[in-house]
């Protein structure tokens, strides 16, 4: 059956909940009062669909289905998981949960994307405690997995463990928070930084600008992939953490830090930042900023999953727990949105990326065959010897394709395989024909494959053999393009 969601609140946090759930195939109730909320929800799930799917090699489920609702009573009916966020003020948040939980399966989850509360304050009051916890989400939400969940001392360890687990199953990373604090663990650092910032500016050292470019041209490269405490173990070369202790600790006492103080935020001060802020970003508006920020993040999201390294890591794991849709005459070896990282200043996907495409294929083949990471880990791949590509139809960013694959031989080491990209209206963009070795790993040379990779590809051989063979095999460049398959 298809899980419910609710979204009381459907502002920047609660529209990026929906999205979340929604293209992760859940049905999503939403309750805002503002009028504006359906519009404002609409837009966050045009950036979501533009983005989230360019995350991962495999399609996600079929997206839910959105309803509105008059009353949190209507809104919350059914759903196994209600996510408030509603303005940051207790006693709204207190007067909100009394209205859901009137309503409310006594099973559901009741998450807050509080980001200061901590869950027993959340908790006061209410007709069942152990139901509300905090989960913290992060700006987009669709698209970052990070999620604080944090229990209360009187949070039932079950709630806890099943929340985790629901996270999960909608590509989260839910931390569990084990001792609940003010402002959780993640807007504590952030805050420590922001205060430094907002002195440095009011102490005109440094612009909006400047401090921004302090972060994205060093540090914040770093943070995304290892965060703050192993990237300082290798800052402290090969004698490690205590020595970048005993180099760097004592600078904590000296007058770097602003500690605890706090500036004034004066309306001069404040003017000073809107200014500085509407001369570094203000040509651009704000979904422009919006969908450059997502581009950004899958790029880099992408490019962690090579080494299964923070959010990539997340992303692979999810990715896993997806099924392939099942096959029909030719094995489907990809299903996927085109990342806008893919296209080019030609506005459509760069030439490379058809062969990145084409190698997702491949590997997908191997699999199938059983020549997976196992297998490989044991000693044995194979290379690619030779490709040829005709490029036969314009694919853009954010357009799903499909691959299928044939073999056109697999006999002894060699593996010959035809892919076939299709566009959307499964129009053929593109074909990719591949020549491929069985190796040995550990003495780099040509080697037979094992029996069960073998028997396995010979089904693929012999299902295959009686199909026609592509009149777009075998061919040179410069050929005569075809567009038959
Ligand atoms: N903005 C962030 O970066 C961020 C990040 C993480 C967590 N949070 C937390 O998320 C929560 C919401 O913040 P936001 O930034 O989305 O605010 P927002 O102002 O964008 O959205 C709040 C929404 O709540 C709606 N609302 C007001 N009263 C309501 C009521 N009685 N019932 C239902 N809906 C009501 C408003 O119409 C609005 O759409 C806060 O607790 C905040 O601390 C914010």
């Amino acid at each position: 059956m298809i899980k419910k969601a609710s979204i009381i609140g459907g502002g920047v946090i609660g529209g990026g909940w929906a999205a979340r759930f929604l293209l992760n195939g859940w049905n999503v109730s939403v309750y805002d009062p503002d009028p504006e909320a359906q519009r404002k929800i609409a837009e966050v799930l045009t950036n979501a669909r533009r983005s989230l799917p360019s995350l991962y090699d495999k399609p996600l489920p079929a997206e839910g289905a959105l309803t509105f609702h008059e009353n949190i009573a209507d809104a919350v009916k059914d759903a196994i998981w209600i996510q408030e966020s509603v303005p940051e003020q207790l006693g709204l948040k207190h007067k909100i949960y009394a209205q859901i939980q009137q309503r409310a399966s006594s099973e559901a989850i009741l998450g807050s994307s509080t980001s200061g509360f901590k869950p027993s304050e959340l908790q006061e009051g209410a007709m069942q405690p152990e139901q509300i916890v905090v989960t913290h989400p992060f700006n987009p939400v669709y698209l970052l997995p990070l999620v604080e969940l944090v229990p209360s001392p009187i949070t039932p360890t079950a709630l806890t463990r099943q929340a985790m687990e629901l996270l999960e199953s909608i590509g989260m990373k839910p931390l569990h928070v084990r001792k609940e604090i003010d402002a959780h663990i993640a807007d504590r650092l952030l805050e420590a930084v922001w205060r430094e910032g907002l002195w440095l500016i009011k102490d005109d050292i440094a612009t909006t600008e400047e401090i921004d470019d302090a972060i994205r041209y060093g540090f914040g490269l770093r943070w995304a992939q290892m965060g703050l405490f192993e990237t300082y173990r290798i800052a402290g070369g090969e004698a490690g953490m205590k020595h970048f202790i005993g180099q760097f600790g004592p600078c904590l006492k000296w007058p770097w830090t602003k500690l605890m103080d706090v500036p004034e935020l004066t309306d001069t001060l404040i003017e000073k930042i809107a200014a500085q802020s509407d001369a570094q970003s203000g040509q651009l508006s704000i979904r422009e900023l919006e969908q450059l920020r997502d581009d950004n993040l899958v790029g880099m999201m992408r490019a962690l999953k090579q080494s299964g390294s923070g959010a990539g890591g997340t992303i692979t794991a999810h990715e896993a727990s997806l099924p392939m849709p099942v096959p029909t005459e030719l094995p489907v070896t990809v299903s996927q949105q085109v990342p806008q990282s893919w296209a080019d200043y030609n506005g459509h996907m760069n030439e490379a990326n058809y062969l990145q495409a084409a190698s997702l294929a491949t590997d997908r083949f191997m699999e199938l065959v059983g020549a997976d990471a196992a297998y490989i880990a044991a000693g044995n791949s194979y290379f690619t010897a030779e490709t040829h590509l005709r490029y036969l139809a314009e694919i853009h960013a954010g357009e799903h394709i499909s691959i299928t694959t044939q073999v056109l031989l697999g006999e002894g080491k060699k593996l010959h395989l035809f892919h076939r990209i299709f566009g959307t209206n499964d129009e053929l963009a593109a074909t990719c024909e591949t020549l491929l070795l069985h190796m040995n790993l550990k003495t780099r040379r040509t080697s037979p494959p094992a029996r069960k990779i073998a028997l396995k590809l010979d089904v693929y051989v012999k299902t295959h053999a009686d199909m026609l063979m592509p009149r777009g095999a075998g061919r040179h460049v410069g050929q005569k393009p075809s567009r038959l398959k």
